[in-house]
């Protein structure tokens, strides 16, 4: 899709807040630091609509992006992050998991893994968690810029392995420096919401 016009149209902690819309939404979830918001901004063409951060527990809360008034982008809070208390993260969890399991507007659910590093026990679980909800899960190994071509293959299998893929499971290999696997990303959310 052709994105001219984006915002920022809540940053939603309760559902309440969530928009009223019906337009069709996709998530984006995955550790923290791994990359869910510079991803938001390379669907977007911008360069940080969408706040990045070197330090991880940047994103806090469900930020829901406009684009174009067709779909949302949904921007969700890393997990994995160690230095949140554990009151915090569990009022997170509640937050992200009451949002994954009763938004109907919700068309899919794209899974952000590091693609320099094999998931972690977080990410396997996420990915057990989202299959289980029979959510569409596109799985972006991300950073792929850092990783030398003759290894993609390794890195392929890693996370498939890692994962335990569920049968046709699509996986995209995705650097926001290089914008590389853009396209198929795009592709795959017009798939699931027909925009
Ligand atoms: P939280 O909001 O804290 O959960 O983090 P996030 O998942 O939104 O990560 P964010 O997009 O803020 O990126 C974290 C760091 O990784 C930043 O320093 C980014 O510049 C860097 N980064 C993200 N994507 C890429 C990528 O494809 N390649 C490289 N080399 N760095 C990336
Ligand atoms: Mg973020």
């Amino acid at each position: 899709m052709n994105v001219n016009h984006v915002d920022l149209t809540i940053s939603a902690v309760h559902p309440d807040q969530y928009p009223s819309t019906d337009y069709p939404e996709i998530a984006l979830v995955g550790r923290s630091n791994v990359g869910k918001s510079s991803l938001t901004n390379a669907l977007i063409n911008r360069k940080n609509f969408a706040h990045t951060s070197s330090q991880p527990g940047k994103t806090q809360t469900l930020n829901f992006y406009n684009v174009e008034d067709k779909l949302y982008f949904v921007d969700v809070p890393g997990y994995g992050y160690a230095k949140v208390s554990k009151k915090q993260r569990e009022e997170f969890g509640q937050m992200i998991e009451n949002y994954l399991t009763q938004r109907s507007q919700l068309r899919g659910v794209i899974m952000l893994v590091d693609g320099r590093h094999a998931p972690t026990a977080d990410d396997v679980q996420m990915y057990q968690w989202l299959a289980y909800y029979e959510l569409p899960i596109l799985v972006v190994a991300t950073k792929i810029d850092k990783v030398k071509p003759s290894q993609f293959t390794r890195v392929q299998k890693l996370v498939k392995d890692k994962l335990e893929f569920q049968e046709k499971q699509p996986l995209v290999l995705f650097s926001a420096m290089s914008k590389r696997g853009k396209e198929d990303v795009w592709r795959w959310i017009e798939e699931q919401t027909g925009v």
